[in-house]
C-alpha cells in the first residue's frame, strides 16, 4: 500500500495548476508542488498579488490563498521537485501536431516524452506517475516502455487519470466533479497504484463518484467526452441555421428536445462556433486514432463535428459581411468579447479569432473590448493564423478597455463571447452612439433582441 506524502505536479498551467490547487487544499497533509519550466508563469503563481495568478478562474485565488506556502508550492525547480514526490502528475500541454506525420490532426507528444524520460533520468525511488494531460489511447504503453528502460531500478506504475474540468467553472467543478476517472493496470501493483489515487481524491470527493477501470478505458473515455460534448454543439449549431430559414426559434428546439430525459438541456446552446483548448485537438486526435487502425468510417463521423463548427464561425462572418451591404471595407466592427467562453481569460481556438480574421481579409476594422483578454494576446492569437502582416493586424484590429469606446461610432456590434456584463449595458446609450442603421449580430444569443430592435437596432441572432 502506498502512502503518498509528496506529489508533483508537471505542468502549470489551465488543468496542474486548478487541480493541484484543489488536491493541496483538500490534503493539507500532502505537499503539492507544481512545476514548470515557464518562469513568468510560476512567478506568477507566486505573485503575493492573487489577481495577478496567470489563470483567471473564479473561486481559484480563495484556494491559492489557503493553500499556497502551507503545503502548496509552485517551482522551477523540475528535478528536486519530481525526485522528492511519490507520485508526479504529468499535466503538459499536448497540442495538435504542427508537422510530420499527423500533421494537423494527432496530438504532439514530444512534451509527454520529455516528461517520462526526465522522470527516468532523474528517479531514485519507486513512483506513481499519473496522465493528467489528455492523450490519445494507449500512450501509457509508450510511458512504460520509456520508464522501464532506466536500468536502475526504480519501479513506476502508470495510471490514467484525466480532467473533465471546464474552464470558467473549473473550481466548482473540482470540488464537485461528476465524476474522478482513475484507470490502471489490473495487478496487483496497479490496483495499489489506483487506491493510492482514489485515497486522495476520497478526501473530498463521495466514493460513488471515482471509478476506476482499466488504463485504456480512461485513456479513450476522455477523448470521447469531450466529442460527445462538441457533437452536441455541432448538433444544435447545425439545426441552427436550419432554423433561420423555416421560422424556427433554436432556443425552442433547445428547450423543446432537452426535455426529453434520455437528450437533457445541457450543452444545447446554440453559438457562433466551439473553442477552446480541447474540443478540436481532441476530435482531430480521435479521427486520427482511428484512421490510423483504418477505421475510416469511425473517422469520418466524428470529422464532420469539425467541418460543422469550421462553417458556423464562417457563416456568421459572412452573415455580417452580406447584412452590412456586402463591403465592409473600412467600416468599423466592434467585437465584444475575445475569450472563448465567458468566465475565462482563455484565447485558445475562440471563435472571434476565426471570424476577426475573416472580416479583416475584406478590410474591416475591428474595435474589440474583452474583460479579461489584452491586447497583446488578440494580436498574437491572429499573428499565429498568418493570413496577413503583424503590421496589418496590429492596424486593423485595436483594443480598448471600455465597451462604449469600442461600440461609438461603430456600424456593426458583433457578440463574440457570452459575458454576463454585455446583457447590462446601456442599449440606448450605445444605439445613439453608433452609425446607423445600428447593427447587432449576436453569436451566443444573450441578448434580448426585442428589446434592442425596440430601441432601434437590426438584430441578427444566431438560430432565430
Ligand atoms: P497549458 O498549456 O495551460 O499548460 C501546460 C504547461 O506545461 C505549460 O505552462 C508548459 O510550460 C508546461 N510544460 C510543458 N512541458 C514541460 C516540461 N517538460 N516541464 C515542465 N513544464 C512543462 O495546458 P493546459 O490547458 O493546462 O492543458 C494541459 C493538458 O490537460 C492537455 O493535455 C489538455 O488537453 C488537458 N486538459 C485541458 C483542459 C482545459 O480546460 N484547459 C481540460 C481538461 C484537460
Ligand atoms: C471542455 C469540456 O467541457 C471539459 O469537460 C474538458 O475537460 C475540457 O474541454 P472547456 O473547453 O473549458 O471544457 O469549456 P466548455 O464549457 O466545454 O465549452 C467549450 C466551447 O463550447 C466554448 O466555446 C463554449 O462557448 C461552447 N459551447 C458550449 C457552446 O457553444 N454551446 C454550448 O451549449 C456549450
Amino acid at each position: 500500500m502506498h502512502n503518498i506524502k509528496n506529489i508533483c505536479c508537471i505542468g502549470a498551467g489551465y488543468v496542474g495548476g486548478p487541480t493541484m490547487a484543489v488536491i493541496a487544499q483538500k490534503n493539507p497533509d500532502i505537499k503539492v508542488t507544481v512545476v514548470d519550466i515557464n518562469e513568468a508563469r510560476i512567478a506568477a503563481w507566486n505573485d503575493a498579488d492573487l489577481d495577478k495568478l496567470p489563470i483567471y478562474e473564479p473561486g481559484l485565488d480563495k484556494v491559492v490563498a489557503e493553500a499556497r506556502n502551507r503545503n502548496l508550492f509552485f517551482s522551477t525547480a523540475v528535478d528536486e521537485a519530481i525526485e522528492a514526490a511519490d507520485m508526479v502528475f504529468i499535466s503538459v500541454n499536448t497540442p495538435t501536431k504542427t508537422y510530420g506525420k499527423g500533421k494537423g490532426m494527432a496530438a504532439d507528444l514530444k512534451y509527454i516524452e520529455l516528461c517520462a524520460r526526465q522522470i527516468a533520468r532523474v528517479a531514485k525511488t519507486d513512483k506513481i506517475i499519473v496522465e493528467k494531460s489528455t492523450l490519445p489511447v494507449r500512450t501509457a504503453q509508450a510511458i512504460k516502455s520509456i520508464l522501464h528502460n532506466t536500468g536502475n531500478g526504480v519501479k513506476f506504475q502508470i495510471l490514467s487519470n484525466p480532467e473533465f474540468l471546464a474552464e470558467g467553472t473549473a473550481v466548482q467543478d473540482l470540488m464537485a466533479p461528476d465524476r474522478v476517472l482513475i484507470g490502471g493496470e489490473q495487478t496487483e501493483d496497479g490496483l495499489n497504484a489506483i487506491q493510492a489515487l482514489v485515497d486522495i481524491y476520497a478526501t473530498w470527493v463521495p466514493n460513488e463518484n471515482i471509478l476506476t477501470t482499466n488504463l485504456w478505458s480512461s485513456e479513450l473515455s476522455k477523448l470521447t467526452a469531450n466529442a460527445f460534448l462538441a457533437q452536441r454543439v455541432s448538433s444544435i449549431n447545425a439545426l441552427s441555421e436550419l432554423c433561420e430559414v423555416t421560422g424556427a426559434d433554436v432556443n425552442e428546439v433547445a428547450i423543446a428536445i432537452g426535455k426529453d430525459s434520455r437528450i437533457g438541456p445541457k450543452f444545447l446552446k446554440a453559438s457562433v462556433g466551439f473553442g477552446g483548448s480541447c474540443f478540436q485537438k481532441d476530435i482531430l486526435n480521435l479521427v486520427y486514432i482511428a484512421k490510423s487502425y483504418g477505421l475510416n468510417e469511425v473517422a469520418d463521423y466524428w470529422e464532420q463535428v469539425i467541418i460543422m463548427n469550421d462553417y458556423q464561425k464562417r457563416r456568421f462572418a459572412a452573415k455580417i459581411i452580406q447584412t452590412l451591404y456586402n463591403t465592409i471595407s473600412g467600416k468599423k466592427i466592434a467585437f465584444l468579447g475575445w475569450a472563448f467562453k465567458k468566465d475565462t481569460n482563455d484565447t485558445r481556438e475562440s471563435a472571434a479569432i476565426y471570424v476577426a480574421d475573416q472580416l479583416l481579409e475584406e478590410q474591416a476594422n475591428i474595435v474589440v473590448y474583452d474583460p479579461k483578454v489584452n491586447a497583446h494576446q488578440m494580436q498574437s492569437d491572429l499573428n499565429y493564423l498568418n493570413t496577413r502582416s503583424e503590421e496589418d493586424n496590429n492596424q486593423y484590429l485595436t483594443t480598448v478597455s471600455n465597451p462604449h469606446q469600442a461600440c461609438k461610432d461603430s456600424h456593426a456590434i458583433a457578440v463574440l463571447t457570452e459575458w454576463d456584463e454585455f446583457k447590462t449595458y446601456d442599449w440606448q446609450r450605445i444605439y445613439e452612439e453608433m452609425q446607423k442603421p445600428a447593427f447587432v449580430f449576436d453569436g451566443r444569443g444573450i441578448l434580448d433582441k426585442e428589446k434592442l430592435e425596440t430601441i432601434g437596432f437590426q438584430v441578427y441572432v444566431i438560430g432565430k
